[in-house]
Formats: C-alpha cells, sequence, structure tokens
C-alpha cells in the first residue's frame, strides 16, 4: 500500500500530458508578464488592510519587521519554488511539483492544501475589495442594505452581494481567456503600484517622529477571546497569551505573511509561460524583491503618519491621510486599492482553477474537469465550478478568521515545497534545472524552519480549523483520488489510451 501512496508521477510524464491537444494550454506569457502578475497578485488587503490591524494589535511600529521577516521567510521559499518551477514547467504549482518528487500521497496533501489558500484567499481579498467600495459609495451619499453588505446587521444574517459579484465576473473572464485577463491586468497593476507610491512619497511629508516612540511597544497580556486565540507556540511553551513586545513582532509576521501570498502562485502559471525555465524563476523573484521593498517603505511610513494605536483596521492607509486633513489624497487610495484588489482576486482564482485542473488531469478528482474549452483552450469547467462556490463563500463570511487559515495552509506548501526541492535533487540529479537553489540542503532546510516558526506564531485555533480540513482531504483521497488516479493500474483513462504503469 505504501508504494501507491507514494508512486510519484515522473517529470517527463507530467510535460508530456500537457501536451495532449484536449488538456493543453495556450502558452504565451513571457517573463514580464509573469513579473506583473506577481505584483498583481501580491499587493493587495495584505498591506491595504492588514498593516494596521498587525500595527494596532500585536506589533505597533516594528510592523515594518514584521514585514520584513515574513519576506525573508519567502524569500526562502521563493528560492525553492524557483529551482522547482524552473524543472517541472507544468500547471499546479507546488501540487505538480510534489507529485514528481515526493509521490502521489504528499501531491494530494498539497493540492488540496492549496485549493484552501487560494479558494480562501480569493473570498477574503473580494470582501476587503467590496469594503473599498462600500466606503467609495459611503462617500458619495450611496448605501447598500445592510443584509447585502455582507455586515452583520441586526438579524445577524449578512450576503456581501459585492464581494460575490466581484467573484463571478472575473470567473467569466478567466474563462474567456488568459491574453484578456493579463493585459486586463497591467493596466490595473499600474494604477494599484501608483497608489502604493502616493502613500510612500506623499506620506512621508506628514511623518512625526513621535509616532515611533514606542517603536516596539511593551509586553500586555492578552485579555480577549481565550486560549484557542493565542499563538500555538504561546500555548506550547505555556507562556502567558500576550500581544506587542518583541514575540508581538513574530505574531504580526504570521499575519501579514498574507501580504506576500501570491508569488507561488506564479509558479501555477509555468504551462502558460513561453520559456518557463527561464522565465518562470524571474517572474517569482522579480516580483517578490519589488513588493518586499514597497512593503517596508509603507509601514514605516503609516505607523510615521498616526500613532499605531489609532490605525484604522478598515483602510489604514486611506484614513492615515485623513487624520492629516487631506481627504482627496484618502479618496484616491481607496480607489486605488479596490482597483488594484480586482487583480489580486483575479490571479487567485486563476491559480486555484489551475490547480484544480492538474488535480483532475491526473484522475485525483473526476476528469470531467480537465477538459479544456474548445475554443478558448482554459479550463472552464473547474474555473466556473470553484468560481460558483468562492462567490458563495465571499458572500457570506467574514475576512481575518480566513486570512489566518490561508496562511497555515500557503506555509505549510511552502515546507512542502522545500523538501522536495531536496529529495528531487537526490533522486532526479539529471534533469536540466534552469534555475538552482543555492546552498542546497541549508537553504531549504532554513525555509522549512522559517515557515513552521510562522505557522506555531498563528493562533491554536487555526490550526485546528487546518487540521479539519486536510483530514476531509484523506477522506476524499482514500475514497475516490487513490482509485481513480492515471497512475493507478486500473485507473480511468482518457479514451484510447492504455493505463499508465506506475513511474
Ligand atoms: N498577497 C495578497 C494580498 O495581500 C493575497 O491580498
Amino acid at each position: 500500500m505504501s508504494s501507491t501512496l507514494f508512486r510519484t508521477k515522473n517529470v517527463e510524464q507530467s510535460i508530456q500530458d500537457t501536451e495532449e491537444p484536449e488538456h493543453a494550454l495556450k502558452k504565451s506569457l513571457s517573463a514580464l508578464d509573469l513579473t506583473v502578475f506577481g505584483v498583481g497578485v501580491i499587493i493587495g488587503t495584505g498591506i491595504f488592510v492588514l498593516t494596521g490591524t498587525a500595527a494596532k494589535n500585536t506589533a505597533g511600529p516594528a510592523v515594518s519587521l514584521s514585514f520584513v521577516m515574513a519576506g525573508a521567510v519567502c524569500a526562502l521559499a521563493a528560492l525553492c519554488y524557483a529551482e522547482f518551477a524552473s524543472t517541472v514547467p507544468v500547471a499546479g504549482s507546488a501540487y505538480t511539483f510534489s507529485y514528481a518528487s515526493l509521490g502521489e500521497l504528499p501531491a494530494w496533501t498539497i493540492g488540496w492544501d492549496l485549493v484552501l489558500e487560494l479558494a480562501l484567499g480569493t473570498a477574503v481579498v473580494a470582501v476587503g475589495w467590496s469594503g473599498y467600495i462600500h466606503s467609495l459609495l459611503d462617500n458619495w451619499g450611496w448605501h447598500l442594505p445592510e443584509a447585502l453588505g455582507g455586515r452583520d446587521g441586526a438579524t445577524g444574517f449578512g450576503f456581501d452581494i459585492l464581494a460575490a459579484a466581484l467573484v463571478l465576473l472575473l470567473t467569466a473572464i478567466l474563462v474567456v481567456g488568459m491574453k484578456v485577463s493579463a493585459r486586463v491586468t497591467s493596466v490595473v497593476v499600474g494604477i494599484k503600484v501608483a497608489v502604493v507610491l502616493i502613500v510612500i512619497i506623499a506620506g512621508a511629508f506628514f511623518v512625526k517622529g513621535a509616532n515611533y516612540d514606542p517603536f516596539i511597544p511593551k509586553e500586555q497580556p492578552a485579555t480577549a477571546g481565550g486560549s484557542l486565540k493565542a499563538p500555538l507556540v504561546q500555548l506550547m511553551f505555556g507562556w502567558a497569551p500576550s500581544h506587542f513586545g518583541v514575540m508581538g513582532i513574530f505574531t504580526a509576521a504570521s499575519v501579514v505573511f498574507f501580504a506576500f501570498i501570491g508569488f507561488d502562485v506564479v509558479a501555477t502559471a509555468a504551462e502558460e509561460t513561453r520559456n518557463p525555465q527561464r522565465d518562470v524563476p524571474r517572474g517569482i523573484l522579480g516580483s517578490l524583491v519589488i513588493c518586499t521593498a514597497l512593503y517596508v517603505a509603507v509601514s514605516i511610513v503609516v505607523t510615521g503618519m498616526q500613532k499605531y494605536s489609532s490605525l484604522s483596521v478598515e483602510a489604514p492607509l486611506a484614513d492615515a491621510f485623513k487624520t492629516t486633513g487631506h481627504p482627496w489624497f484618502a479618496g484616491l487610495i481607496s480607489f486605488g486599492a479596490a482597483v488594484g484588489l480586482t487583480t489580486v482576486c483575479m490571479i487567485l482564482l486563476l491559480g486555484q482553477s489551475r490547480v484544480f485542473f492538474a488535480m483532475s488531469r491526473d484522475g485525483l478528482l473526476p476528469r470531467f474537469f480537465s477538459q479544456t474549452h474548445p475554443k478558448f483552450r482554459t479550463p472552464y469547467r473547474s474555473t466556473i465550478l470553484l468560481g460558483v462556490v468562492i462567490a458563495v463563500v465571499a458572500g457570506f463570511t467574514s475576512l481575518s478568521e480566513l486570512a489566518e487559515l490561508v496562511n497555515i495552509g500557503t506555509l505549510f506548501a511552502f515546507a512542502v515545497v522545500a523538501l522536495s526541492v531536496i529529495i528531487l535533487r537526490r533522486t532526479r540529479p539529471d534533469l536540466p534545472r534552469a534555475f538552482r537553489t543555492p546552498l542546497v540542503p541549508l537553504v531549504p532546510v532554513l525555509s522549512v524552519l522559517a515557515s513552521l516558526w510562522l505557522m506555531l506564531n498563528l493562533p491554536a485555533e487555526t490550526w485546528l480549523r487546518f487540521a479539519i480540513w486536510m483530514l476531509i482531504g484523506f477522506v476524499v483521497y482514500f475514497l475516490y483520488g487513490r482509485s481513480h488516479s492515471r497512475l493507478a493500474p486500473r485507473g480511468h483513462t482518457p479514451a484510447g489510451q492504455p493505463p499508465r504503469p506506475p513511474a
């Protein structure tokens, strides 16, 4: 049995699968497209919303250090992702990479985990987007009924109709085709980066030195929420749950980590890239470096403009300008944020439909979902199915706890990818690697430890939810995926093809 759980799909076979005409995606993206793609998905709710929450509740002005830490964890992971993406250039990201190295069960685990990351991530961003739209509508004196705003009104019932509508609209764009969405993306990414630069440059004129004192606020005991809300590491070592202080910087890092999610999604587009061996690593590392620099600058400026304890948790960047008496800037920033979050949402949605597509093409999920559209050549069935599910989730759920769940899932994927780099170097040293992770196994080992450390700084209840999701995944795998896998001796195979033997 263990041999079937760890059967691997070899790399040549993975690449060959992408060339079957009715399961093939169009190869149209360049390194620049990928970098734009990366920046497009990376800058989002994390910097526009979570900066305020993290500074106000857990780290104070030292949130800028949290961004540096989270960025460092991502840089280590990016070095591993880049090697994998340049070795196994097919759709599916960490899922595909681990199928080629660790085996089917680990691959399923990671794929299931990525669906969580990307689907809930899309929902989180859609809700954040809807918040900014509400704020703009409020400025113009227009208000949606409470129940359609997703805010718990008197009845406790709310459906965020704007968030759901956004997801459905973007689903339709993705079904029509990659190139259209990439073009729209570049314009929107330009607007978003311009707005972030405005915050940094204009905001720098309003910074007051006194706001940085204290830079690391004194540790305070946590009063609300009970032990499940405390970071797991504090419970494990029997420390009293607390906010701020040095540990607060780590807690904040595990939250603002959300701001970096997305560079790994670039790897999911490898199959649609003209020269994946060269361009995917460039796209991943390039977009990560640009975003880290912008985040650190934004968080330094914003916590200098306004005392951390008075920062807003809904729209901290815009509200900091309101307090300086510049509502016009605030409006501009809100508008840019709303526009920018659209692309984040779209690319997360794209990444997740591609992971689902790859899992379905391998037979671990029904193969019905991996038929590409005869005209648009997009995986329209998985895109539509997941788009509708996410629209419903985005309509009914709220933001922060979902973001933490997304983070734990992503960090887990990082750890598996880093391990896979080490394993694949041993099992397939012969494969050409356009990009090689430096200092193997040191860098991958550090990447695993760093990801694990951030995971430990997430609340105990987040671990619990993650465990439940993964458990459901195992049930699905053992009831369906294992027997329907294309690597299974009597697995379902496309008409006219003999079953493939395990690699
Ligand atoms: N990194 C993306 C964001 O912050 C997901 O919204």
